[in-house]
């Protein structure tokens, strides 16, 4: 095992700076340094006010970065060992390890639009790496790449730095938006691909050694470089694809007698198959399954592999249907004819807890309701902005007047004939009788980016009550739908209020 002194995180993102923050946390004798050649990124991630908010990030970063002492007992005092800086050259020449988190996301242009990666912002990255990296240096894949990235970069160095020696790893990051320390403190595993030569085993060895500091060595995995970038795609895409298939099941209950949560649920409890990944809702949204199906299919593509291509596919052809689906069902409920109707919409953001409006499901939603010409659409999201909203539905939604984002859920809903249930807040249910006390102050602050992952989340203290259904219930008017697009509703208590529910995953009479 090489000694590591130094180690440098290429992109202060989403994953970049968690990412470098638990290193530093738990390899005190090793100096972290983030780089990124945005300076107002740089400076915010020195500020007290990071651009990133992830539960527990704060404190973290004010106990390496600051070296803040930290009230929880098993993190005891430490010196500063996080630092951020624009200053590439200098930080990559010291450093031991590189870690490359910068964004990769779908090309939208040119050959692959659509589907393959965006590898500008990473290959701009590895250019000054290859420029400034000291021989030696092993240089880490975080970012979600292509298969077979690892055997470019190889190429690469090789072709800038002739006589240099470097091993290049793939070290894929598994976390989920919400839950980025937790998911780093106790992951299901580490994965560690290399070169199956022993300089790239070595090199696996140094890296899986920082990780020993917290994670035990049981949930270490080391495999070859292939396998762990297509690992990464596959396990987003295994996910995506639970979401799919009890979706397509969703639409077969609402036909039939079924209810999907209870087919859920009793799939679920077979070991084999497992309970997670199985709510039934709007389909998946958010910046890394989509893409990285689109990947995966694209690969199997590019190798000829049409029908593994197809396949996959679908899996996302699935996620936009019942999405639609969920549109056209609005539509059908008022025999075709939205003209003069107000319709409120609870949810922006792709999942709870979360005002990361990219991907979000409610924008084809809208779009499709827009169609039919409603008097008025009227939005409430307890975390998303309203110009990340507004932006996200695109040119020429704004001037167009009938779509009002609201900070107050009463005032979104008050006078709809419908409303429509798109994202899983907690808030929305209908089970919790707290009183609630709207604060528009509390709203994101986050930038948009394309990156997957690379999203900062609002604060949540003081948008976390319930919203009160009889309240909502009494100031709608008929024919009082509420479309509970996520499953999220009590139905029977809901009905006892006067209003007409249809919950995806369940049959509702047409007429009721
Ligand atoms: C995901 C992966 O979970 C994570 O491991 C990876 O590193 C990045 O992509 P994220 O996109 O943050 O994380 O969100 P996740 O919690 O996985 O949810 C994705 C979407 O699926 C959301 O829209 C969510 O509402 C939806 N979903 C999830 C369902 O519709 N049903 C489910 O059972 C689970």
């Amino acid at each position: 095992v090489q000694p590591v002194k130094n180690v440098c995180v290429v992109g202060a993102g989403y994953v970049g700076g968690p990412t470098a923050a638990i290193l530093a946390l738990h390899n005190p004798a090793v100096t972290v340094e983030v780089l990124d050649r945005d300076p107002q990124r740089i400076k915010q991630w020195k500020s007290p006010h990071l651009p990133v908010h992830e539960p527990g990030l704060d404190h973290l970063v004010r106990v390496v970065r600051d070296g803040v002492e930290s009230d929880e007992s098993d993190i005891p005092r430490r010196q500063r060992n996080l630092y951020f800086t624009s200053d590439s050259a200098r930080v990559i020449a010291k450093a031991d390890i590189i870690f490359m988190a910068v964004n990769t996301p779908t090309k939208m242009f040119g050959v692959g639009a659509g589907c393959a990666t965006n590898m500008a912002a990473f290959d701009g990255a590895m250019r000054d790496v290859a420029a400034h990296a000291k021989p030696g240096a092993i240089i880490v894949e975080k970012s979600t790449v292509p298969g077979g990235t690892a055997d470019r970069v190889r190429k690469m160095l090789a072709a800038h730095r002739p006589g240099a020696s470097f091993e290049v790893l793939s070290n894929p990051e598994f976390l989920a938006e919400g839950t980025a320390i937790k998911n780093l403190t106790t992951p299901d595993r580490v994965l560690i691909g290399s070169a199956a030569t022993p300089a790239g085993r070595q090199a696996a060895r140094t890296l899986a050694n920082l990780y020993k500091a917290w994670i035990p060595a049981d949930r270490i995995l080391e495999t070859n470089t292939w396998s762990s970038e297509l690992a990464k795609l596959v396990a987003n895409a295994m996910l995506a694809q639970r979401i799919s298939s009890i979706n397509s099941v969703s639409a077969i209950c609402e036909r039939t007698g079924a209810d999907v949560d209870q087919v859920a649920k009793a799939i679920g409890m077979d070991a084999r198959i497992g309970s997670q990944f199985l709510k039934a809702g709007l389909g998946f949204g958010g910046s890394c399954f989509r893409k990285d199906i689109a990947s995966l299919a694209y690969l199997a593509e590019s190798l000829g592999l049409d029908d593994v291509a197809m396949y996959w596919r679908q899996v996302n052809i699935m996620n936009e249907r019942q999405r639609d689906r969920f549109a056209r069902k609005v539509i059908e409920r008022f025999e075709g004819n939205l003209v003069g109707h107000k319709l409120a919409i609870l949810g922006f953001a792709f999942k709870k807890n979360t005002g990361d409006t990219r991907e979000s499901l409610a924008v084809e939603v809208i779009r499709l309701l827009l169609d039919e010409r409603p008097a008025e659409i009227t939005i409430f999201d307890p975390y998303c902005r309203q110009e990340d909203i507004m932006r996200e539905l695109g040119p020429g939604v704004a001037e167009m007047g009938t779509v009002k984002v609201h900070s107050d859920p009463y005032l979104a809903c008050s006078q709809a004939h419908a409303i429509l249930v798109v994202t899983d807040c907690d808030q929305f249910r209908n089970t919790a009788t707290k009183k609630s006390s709207w604060s528009i102050s509390d709203q994101s602050t986050h930038t948009s980016s394309s990156d997957c992952m690379d999203f900062q989340p609002t604060s949540q203290s003081g948008t976390n009550e319930t919203i009160e259904w009889p309240r909502i219930a009494y100031n709608m008017v008929e024919p009082k739908w509420v479309f509970d697009g996520r499953g999220l509703l009590d139905v029977v208590e809901l009905k006892k209020l006067g209003v007409r529910v249809d919950r995806v995953g369940r049959r509702t009479e047409l007429h009721v």
